[in-house]
């Protein structure tokens, strides 16, 4: 099938090489019995090519079925995918199928593979490798024919160096790997997906398309997009519901992008002499730039002082603040243990540095404040701050706390979470 009709027919926006080359490689191997590798970062469209590589096989009139294998519980999964007999484990009521026997002749698309336990990563092995599988709590091996695609947002490699995930495995899920590149390498189409975004909601809720000026334009193209063409649709979806005027310029833009971090621009700031440094030409959105990183500057002293003083200590930090003491080339350490953010408050960074304004130990009087240091107490407040700040989805929660899905949802249920 030629990239254009495989695109409209799978509603995939974008014309990068890399994305194209991504395209081909699925193009070519969805007929066959492959077992393939969908690899990247989180948003950038791993799903989709799950269905491609269904939907352009021989295989694509039998079942699809995605198994998400963070989000199972470490005592099922084996059961899910497998099966069990009746009393094989508590609670394994009746003899139930697995997926593997119940998607006989189709897809099974295992979304975060990184995530299954070692032991369900041996049954899949030897299911790949044979086509048997045993039912958990019997002795018998049963045949089946289920393609197997897997997708993860993590180095698997890295996952094999720690013991985490089955070498022979590594291999033979990906004979073969299909890359799909960040928005960040995919400049050309950023553009291209704002716009259909934009056109979707527009004609979903039957409002005007919103538009970007040339300055938020370029903004947009700059930001480095660490949650790809998912957070793209969602601020482009923020701003056609939120924008005031049909015509978005870059002041009102930014207010929509959390963290304005950018990743083509590293030297965007050099404080030391005042300049900003990025080869000229794009000044009006360096400018955009520095306003941002003064507006969220001076919300973190403004919270710190408001801290400070609800605090009724004698503030050290203030009165440094206040005489001149924290100035220019001090560092700043914006998440201070004690120091709380609302989420919206970025670390603004020029390059990886973080924004030096002051230094740490004018903190430190600030950390003898009288609080529950109980671990537990706070694991179940970070937890909760990562569920608001998700708005409740679990699974950019875990991401954010570094921890599996898994885990979050036992520790949900640990600490009694209603979320
Ligand atoms: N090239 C594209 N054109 C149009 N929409 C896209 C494109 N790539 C991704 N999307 C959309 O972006 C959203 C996120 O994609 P998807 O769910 O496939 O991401 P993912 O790689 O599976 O992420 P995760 O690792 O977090 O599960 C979906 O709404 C999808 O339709
Ligand atoms: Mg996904």
């Amino acid at each position: 099938m030629d990239l254009q009709t495989l695109k409209q027919r799978f509603g995939i926006i974008g014309n990068s090489p890399a994305l194209n080359y991504a395209l081909s490689v699925a193009d070519r191997v969805a007929p066959t019995n492959l077992s393939v590798l969908i690899t990247g970062e989180s948003g950038v469209g791993k799903e989709i090519f799950s269905q491609i590589l269904h939907q352009l096989s021989p295989r694509k009139h039998n079942p699809f079925i995605a198994v998400n294998c963070g989000a199972i519980p470490e005592g099922t999964i084996d059961s899910e995918l497998f099966g069990h007999e009746k009393g094989s484990f508590t609670g394994a009521g009746e003899k139930r199928k697995g997926y593997f026997e119940s998607v006989d002749g189709g897809t099974i698309f295992l979304d975060e593979i990184g995530e299954m336990p070692l032991g369900t990563q041996a049954r899949l092995l030897r299911v790949l490798e044979s086509g048997e599988f045993i039912k958990v709590g019997s002795s018998v091996s049963q045949k089946t024919d289920v393609r197997v695609v897997a997708a993860t947002n993590v180095n698997l490699m890295e996952s094999v160096q720690k013991g985490k995930f089955r070498e022979d495995l590594y291999y033979r899920l990906s004979t073969v790997p299909i890359e799909i590149p960040s928005l960040r390498d995919r400049g050309e189409d950023i553009y291209l997906l704002f716009r259909k975004f934009c056109i979707d909601f527009s004609e979903k809720n039957k409002t005007p398309i919103i538009q970007l000026d040339d300055d938020a334009r370029r903004l947009l193209l700059k930001y480095n997009w660490p949650g790809n063409v998912r957070q793209l649709k969602n601020i482009a979806e923020q701003i056609s519901v939120l924008a005031k005027d049909k015509i978005v310029y870059a002041d009102e833009f930014i207010r929509f992008i959390p963290d304005f971090t950018v990743s083509k621009t590293p030297a965007v700031m050099d404080f030391s002499d005042g300049n900003t440094n990025n080869g000229g030409g794009n000044n009006f959105s360096e400018r955009e730039l520095l306003y941002k990183m003064l507006f969220d500057i001076k919300k973190d002293v403004n919270d710190l002082k408001q801290y400070m003083l609800s605090m009724g200590t004698t503030a050290p930090l203030v009165s440094a603040y206040n005489s001149g003491d924290i100035g220019q080339g001090q560092a700043y350490y914006p998440s201070s243990p004690v120091i709380r953010h609302d989420e919206h408050s970025s670390t603004v960074q020029s390059g990886s540095q973080p924004i030096i304004l002051a230094e740490k130990s004018h903190y430190q009087s600030a950390e003898t404040i009288d609080e529950s240091l109980s671990i537990e107490d706070k694991e179940k407040e970070l937890i909760l701050r990562a569920l608001k700040k998700h708005k409740g989805k679990r699974k950019n929660a875990a991401n954010d706390l570094g921890i599996s899905e898994r885990t979050l949802y036992r520790k949900i249920k640990e600490y009694g979470i209603d979320d």
